[in-house]
């Protein structure tokens, strides 16, 4: 099975929960391909995975802006190769974890659910089931913004993720892999 983790990260809280799945995913004797995203000119060939992991921290309810733009092109991409069908066939056996770190100080998990849902229509396109969608939490760490990681609606949410969010982590990629590769 060849297994994708793809994830984008301005402040470190993604990055460390992506490395974190590599972590596991290896632990499991398993192969995965991590992949960083910095820009949307990246070339990134999502179809050659089977299982694809894909996560970015919430900025403005969305995913960052390099994950949508790279998404974009892609999307494009596959459209003109008619790997995007109407009705969106399943391809057998692809799967694709999508999740997010946030800090939901004003509407709490409503302000990340766009993000989620936004990063798994590419692969729900492309025939992908999505078998997982995590909310994971992740403090506020930029200047000026780090107050929101106290007395909003998550409460005091500093030092998040946690070791605990982590472990919850490995645990829910050994369940995945366990329900969905072969
Ligand atoms: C500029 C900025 C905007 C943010 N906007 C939101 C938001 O709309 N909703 C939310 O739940 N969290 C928001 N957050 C919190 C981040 O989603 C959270 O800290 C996340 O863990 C950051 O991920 P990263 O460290 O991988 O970049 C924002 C953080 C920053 C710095």
């Amino acid at each position: 099975m060849n297994i994708l983790n793809l994830y984008f990260s301005f402040t470190g809280n993604t990055e460390k929960v992506a490395l974190k799945i590599q972590e596991t995913i290896r632990e499991l004797g398993r192969n995965v391909e991590t992949i960083k995203i910095i820009s949307g000119d990246m070339e990134v060939d999502v179809l050659k995975y089977d299982f694809v992991f894909v996560g970015s921290g919430v900025y403005w309810q969305l995913p960052g802006i390099p994950l949508m733009e790279l998404h974009r092109k892609l999307l494009r991409k596959y459209v003109a190769e008619v790997e995007v069908k109407p009705a969106s066939p399943r391809r057998s056996s692809a799967n694709v974890v999508v999740y997010c770190t946030y800090g939901g100080v004003h509407t709490g998990i409503n302000e990340a659910v766009p993000a989620v849902k936004y990063m798994g229509q590419l692969f729900d396109h492309l025939g992908y089931t999505i078998v997982g969608e995590w909310y994971i939490v992740g403090e506020y760490k930029t200047e000026g913004f780090r107050d929101r990681s106290i007395g909003g609606r998550l409460g005091d949410i500093r030092g998040r993720p946690s070791e605990t969010d982590l472990r919850d982590v490995t645990e829910k990629v050994k369940g995945i892999l366990k329900a969905f590769s072969s």
